[in-house]
């Protein structure tokens, strides 16, 4: 048996506090990366894994990513008869095919798993993939073209993972995969949301890519609080642990930047900038410039 993925959530209805005052009138999505929102990264990933129906949690003050999957005539009569062809081929990109982007709203911030839950109707009785677009993941082969081959074998649930500094274990969600784990995909035994690093059962930690079977949203009915006052997404799938047993994790390729912290925004934009042909001379010129000017500086300090 083979398990198919058509129908992506993207759950987007975060204050993305860590941006203000920015994100005060932009969503965090809209941020580009370069000259692409974040969002924009997320739907060509889940448009190279099949995906066909795309729905977002929104929630007040985000008409901007609305925005963004309109069509824009005006702005494309005007780069047609400025014979600007290579703009609008940029613009046609991002076109998505009638239908396809859906809207639910989360009225209420109660968390990553009450947002998912939101989209339950939408979802329906089928496997369906969670990607956070602020978990932006470089990779030859797309993160979740990974997931889905290799969920097609084993079907289930399936956590996106990687190894993290151990004092950083806090911030995410951690696995327990066993001592005895090899290759990309591994059962997990248990799952903790933000553990002390004394209390972490490893460093594996959950990165922004689920794909969840149906059975979680179940799990997610009775609203239960968890780790910070939030519903989490983790406590649904661990209940599947229990329940079924059937939760893997998969080590994906590529590396992740955490676009949701500024560090982390900027890194990538080093990392993807230096990426373009049409930058990277001009770019590298000057980071250059800047690391030859401070590190004598800073040398002096620590003199
Ligand atoms: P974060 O924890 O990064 O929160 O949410 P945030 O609001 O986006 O950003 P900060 O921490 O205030 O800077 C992780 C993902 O879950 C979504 C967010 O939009 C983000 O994609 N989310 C979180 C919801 O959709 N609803 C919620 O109630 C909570």
């Amino acid at each position: 048996m083979t398990y198919r993925v058509t129908k992506a959530v993207f759950p987007v209805a975060g204050f993305g506090t860590r941006f203000l005052p920015a994100t005060k009138s932009v969503p965090k999505e809209i941020l580009p990366l370069v000259d692409r929102p974040l969002i924009q990264y997320a739907i060509d990933e889940a448009r190279a894994a099949g995906i066909r129906e795309f729905i977002f949690v929104t929630s007040r003050g985000k008409s901007a990513l609305e925005d963004y999957f309109d069509s824009a005539p005006e702005l494309e009569t005007s780069l047609h008869e400025g014979n600007k062809g290579h703009l609008l081929d940029l613009l046609r990109q991002t076109d998505m095919d009638s239908g396809a982007v859906a809207y639910v709203r989360q009225q209420e911030r109660r968390g990553l798993g009450h947002a998912v839950w939101c989209a339950r109707r939408l979802i329906g009785d089928e496997p369906f993939a969670v990607i956070l677009p602020d978990d932006v993941i470089d990779a030859e082969k797309p993160c979740l073209q990974q997931m889905v081959e290799a969920y097609a074998e084993v079907g289930g649930n399936m956590v996106a993972t990687m190894e993290v500094p151990a004092q950083s274990v806090s911030s995410y969600g951690i696995l327990d995969v066993g001592s005895t784990s090899i290759g990309a995909t591994m059962p997990v035994r248990a799952m903790v949301e933000k553990p002390r690093p004394e209390e972490a059962p490893s460093n594996m930690a959950v990165i922004g890519r689920y794909i969840l079977s149906p059975d979680v949203l179940d799990n997610l009915e009775d609203m239960r609080v968890g780790a910070g006052g939030e519903i989490q997404l983790t406590d649904a799938i661990s209940a599947e642990i229990a329940a079924r047993g059937n939760v893997n994790a998969f080590r994906f390729r590529g590396r992740r930047f955490d676009c949701g912290s500024k560090s982390g925004f900027l890194q990538a934009t080093v990392a993807f900038g230096l990426a373009r042909d049409d930058l990277r001379d001009e770019f590298l010129t000057y980071l250059r410039s800047v690391t030859e000017v401070q590190e004598p500086a800073s040398k002096l300090r620590a003199v």
